[in-house]
């Protein structure tokens, strides 16, 4: 059985004390789920702090996005060795506001993919498609062309050592959850996409739900045979939702 996985994304919000008060509390109401990993990817800044808070502890850290390059004249970049500097474990790439708001496109992901794996960090893989593709019928499309890119360039081999996190965008920040039953077609599409190259990946891969999950419908969502946890945007940041959520991931 695949371990369930929860993982916060905090985009960018948070404070100094903010983020101490919210892993203080998160820490706390989440000490006995431990058949569940639990992660946050916060802004370059905090990790700092983040790693000083979260060493020793049962909650994992990392980032949300990352540089395709190693080094180099890259103003306002951040390296996949400065993140393992940090105890970084994840870092989230292909996350839909970067490719729609920083042009980043399928090839840049899969550069970045395969920069976090060579840097031993595990990526979290986004992919998904908008309103106007879905109601055009073209999601699966979207969807596979979005996987295929990284596939082409890093091998299916390499998703051995990665997560992958639907996130339909027409379902991030508005409050419009996809179904369980509509979450869990794409993840099983994926889930069969991935087989077509290797069937233990395929079988073993850990799948994330993200999109306007929230405490009370985490669990339904995470019943679903494909879904195997969730990328949590907003209540990622209220620690009682957070945990009520690491909370609907024990198996
Ligand atoms: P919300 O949970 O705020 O919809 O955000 C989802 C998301 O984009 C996580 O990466």
């Amino acid at each position: 059985m695949r371990k369930k996985f929860v993982a916060g994304n905090w985009k960018m919000h948070g404070n100094l004390a903010h983020n101490q008060k919210l892993l203080e509390a998160v820490l706390k109401n989440t000490t006995n789920l431990r058949q569940s990993e639990i992660a946050v990817c916060v802004p370059f800044p905090y990790l700092s702090a983040i790693q000083a808070q979260l060493k020793n502890t049962h909650i994992k850290w990392g980032a949300q996005t990352v540089s395709e390059y190693d080094k180099g004249a890259y103003t306002g970049e951040v390296s996949t060795e400065m993140l393992n500097d940090f105890g970084c474990k994840y870092v989230i790439v292909g996350h839909s506001e970067r490719r729609a708001i920083y042009g980043e496109n399928s090839q840049t992901v899969a550069l970045k993919y395969i920069a976090a794996q060579k840097a031993g960090l595990i990526p979290i893989l986004c992919i998904g498609e908008t309103l106007e593709q879905r109601e055009g019928r073209i999601t699966e499309q979207v969807v596979g062309e979005q996987l295929n890119a990284v596939i082409e360039k890093a091998g299916a081999g390499s998703l051995m050592k990665s997560v992958i996190a639907y996130e339909p965008v027409w379902a991030i920040g508005t409050g419009k959850t996809a179904t369980p039953q509509q979450a869990q077609d794409v993840h099983e599409f994926i889930r069969k996409s991935i087989a077509a190259h290797n069937t233990t990946i395929a079988s073993k891969i850990t799948m994330l739900y993200g999109g306007s999950v929230k405490a009370d419908n985490a669990s339904e969502l995470f019943a679903m045979q494909d879904i195997d946890g969730g990328l949590i945007g907003g209540a990622s940041l209220v620690a009682e939702d957070f945990a009520a959520i690491c909370e609907a991931a024990q198996n």
